[in-house]
């Protein structure tokens, strides 16, 4: 793929397609952490004398004109991050669009209205990337998070203007590339959060490929289950024992080895603060149930870390939401940000509970690299090619 130092942006009309689906709660942005992240790729679009016009989705408005999932709002929260002018369009395509884009001087960014307003856009109609291809003379994609989807602003336009990777598209790339296409051994991946059954791609696909598999949160109770352990009134996906059974018997083959919590903190109520004991894993009481990994599964987690080189992590290890039952999620990140301040390990992590619970451990900061993704982060674990990445390739 093609980056912006291979493109000549002078006088140009730049189609940008960044990823501003933020979180926000009455009326305000609650993490501007996707907003601050494209402003190196649309400041060296001006510096090379390029005009960057930015085309977003916000939200699910499903094709239709939903005035909440509107962009609008979003115009001065990206002129605060930019530190320039940014004007709106009230449409992705057609007179508004091209009226707005002909009236944009040199310094400005133009914002255009949510792509999703359009039906064509999830459907990748050839129409409307045609439409938005209208606009300009350069394709520029940044928006790593939505390349899973395989819609008009993010794999129809790359096929119609000459194309390339923003700068964060380019550092996603980097850094995923660092940690499962062509890593430094060993490898050591933590996999956490709920169920099994939505992370079963996931699980076999890294057990082909890291040395140690590290597994927490809910989704261990199935594996506890898998090897005959009983977790009381745990959550654990009994039906999905089997095929515990068989990523175990993938990884033995692949020469990887999985760990499970050897101690677990077990109460009898979900909730913070709620009552609650250390047991051995093997030893969780019939009216209990497990919410975190013990002190000893912690001791075995961090030993695996100093031992490895490289880390991808994805899921909380225990019910980091509630208090103390984030005990081993803190303790395992903190150790993975110690390790990777030394310079001894390379770490890497996405996925939205994630983040946020790295960053409530206060170890965000010392990753080697924190992805803005979501679903694009999880389909890439599962070894899926990304249909706006593949298009950039094209
Ligand atoms: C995200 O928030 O993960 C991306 O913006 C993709 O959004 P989507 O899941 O609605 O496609």
């Amino acid at each position: 793929w093609k980056t912006l130092d291979d493109m000549d942006m002078a006088g140009k009309v730049v189609l940008v397609r960044v990823d501003i689906n933020v979180p926000v709660e009455n009326g305000r942005v609650t993490d501007a952490t996707r907003i601050e992240k494209i402003v190196p790729t649309v400041r060296d679009i001006m510096g090379k004398g390029g005009k960057p016009v930015l085309l977003a989705h916000f939200g699910r408005p499903k094709g239709q004109v939903v005035p909440e999932m509107s962009l609008a709002p979003l115009a001065p929260e990206l002129e605060k991050a930019l530190g320039c002018p940014v004007k709106f369009a009230e449409d992705c395509i057609g007179g508004p669009a091209k009226k707005a884009v002909a009236a944009l001087t040199a310094g400005e960014v133009l914002l255009l209205e949510n792509t999703r307003f359009h039906a064509g856009e999830e459907k990748n109609d050839p129409e409307l990337a045609a439409g938005m291809a209208a606009l300009g003379q350069i394709y520029v994609n940044d928006a790593f998070s939505a390349a899973h989807r395989a819609h008009a602003s993010t794999e129809g336009l790359a096929h119609r203007l000459p194309a390339a990777a923003g700068r964060l598209m380019e550092a996603e790339l980097k850094a995923l590339e660092a940690a499962l296409g062509d890593p430094v051994r060993p490898v050591v991946a933590v996999v956490g959060g709920a169920k099994v059954s939505t992370k079963l791609d996931l699980l076999g696909n890294l057990v082909g490929k890291v040395d140690h598999l590290v597994i927490g949160g809910g989704m261990a109770n199935t594996f506890l289950v898998a090897r005959g352990i009983e977790v009381g009134t745990s959550l654990a996906e009994r039906d999905m024992a089997e095929t515990a059974r068989e990523i175990e018997e993938k990884a033995k083959a692949a020469g990887c080895t999985i760990h499970l919590p050897v101690d677990v903190v077990v109460a009898r109520e979900f909730r913070a603060n709620a009552a609650n004991e250390t047991v051995p894993a093997e030893k969780c009481p019939a009216d209990a149930m497990i919410l975190d990994a013990g002190p000893e599964s912690v001791a075995a987690i961090a030993q695996v870390f100093e031992a490895s080189k490289t880390l991808i992590w994805n899921g909380p290890l225990g019910a980091f939401e509630i208090a103390p039952f984030d005990a081993a999620t803190n303790a395992a990140a903190q150790k993975a940000a110690e390790l990777t301040r030394a310079g001894t390990l390379t770490s890497v992590a996405g996925g939205g509970d994630t983040v946020a619970a790295l960053n409530k451990a206060g170890a965000a900061e010392a990753f080697s690299y924190i992805s803005t993704a979501g679903g694009a982060f999880l389909e890439w674990m599962e070894g899926k090619e990304l249909p706006g990445v593949k298009a950039l390739m094209d």
